[in-house]
């Protein structure tokens, strides 16, 4: 990552919209590994969320509930914004700032379902548009972000933006279609998994053990199998396989798996996930 930092070190960042994505992002950044030498301005509506900030190096916080124009002060001089309210509140946010915007910046919106097109449409023709789709592992610098450019948007902005996702895990860039697919996948898919955590701990419990030891039992389960799947390469299901004898215990367990059709279960989940995507989009 350092080895880009020179890419973002005169490149004054503004977050607007500093809840759990905001936030997230802002982790990541900051972190001494991103090689992030830019200052940071982060807005918020609250008051007392900005007071966080009171005295720190290389964030300024503005709410707006202090100042009407707190947001156009953020961007003001600032060649990355990243917009990370709720996706119904981005057309009005980006008209607030539209004035104040450099020429050249782009604009960055983390929003589910809210199209580049559409936000091109609110904002000067010279200022460009990427959709990001970030995950909250990006606080520890463990996300998965979707990018897709907007029609703007030049090859170089779009590689600066990697670099700045690429400060809070991995990023994968796809055409602006895929996007609400990836984040019904990867944008959700934390909750899932903490979900499938939750579940597999009640169960754990029901059985008698303690808390501390369900959650050690299976949140280290999940972590082992992940961490042994990437780092062995092999595809999921020979890794099951090598784990799943026949007439096992195991396999029992799987074929109860397989009667509740899991396959058709996540597809089904995925799709409720894409359609509300199109729906907030449609209210935007
Ligand atoms: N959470 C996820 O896992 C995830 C994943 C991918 C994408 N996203 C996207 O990220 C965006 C934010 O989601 P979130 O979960 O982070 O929501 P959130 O926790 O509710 O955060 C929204 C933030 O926006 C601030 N805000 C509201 N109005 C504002 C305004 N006019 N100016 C400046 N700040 C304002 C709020 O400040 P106050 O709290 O002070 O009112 C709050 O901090 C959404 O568009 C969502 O689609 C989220």
């Amino acid at each position: 990552m350092t080895k880009n930092a020179e890419h973002l070190a005169p490149e004054a960042i503004a977050i607007l919209g500093l809840g759990s994505m905001g936030r997230a992002i802002l982790a990541g950044l900051l972190a001494p590994e991103s090689g992030l030498r830019s200052s940071i301005r982060v807005t918020n509506t609250s008051a007392a969320k900005a007071a966080e900030f009171d005295g720190h190096d290389s964030v300024t916080a503005f709410a707006t509930e202090l100042d009407a124009a707190a947001n156009a002060d953020a961007v003001r001089g600032a060649k990355v914004v990243i917009a990370a309210v709720k996706p119904w509140q981005i057309t009005e946010l980006l008209a607030e700032i539209s004035d104040v915007l450099e020429p050249d910046a782009v604009v960055v919106s983390v929003a589910a379902g809210v199209t580049t097109a559409s936000m091109e449409a609110v904002l000067p023709a010279s200022v460009a548009v990427i959709r990001a789709m970030p995950n909250t592992p990006a606080l520890v610098r463990k996300g998965v972000t979707g990018l897709s450019a907007g029609s703007r948007a030049s090859t170089s902005q779009l590689e600066l933006v990697k670099v700045l996702f690429s400060s809070v895990g991995k990023v994968v860039v796809v055409h602006e279609e895929q996007l609400d697919d990836l984040g019904a996948l990867s944008g959700s898919g934390p909750a899932y998994v903490f979900y499938f955590i939750e579940q597999l701990m009640a169960s754990a419990m029901s059985r008698g053990f303690s808390k501390e030891d369900a959650r050690t039992l299976v949140l280290d389960t999940f972590a082992g199998a992940a961490e042994l799947l990437a780092a062995s390469g092999e595809e999921p299901a020979e890794l099951r396989r090598r784990v799943t004898s026949p007439n096992g215990t195991t396999e029992r367990a799987i074929e109860v798996f397989d009667r509740a059709d899991l396959a058709e279960i996540f597809d089904e989940a995925l799709t409720a996930a894409v359609s509300r995507s199109k729906e907030l989009a449609a209210e935007n």
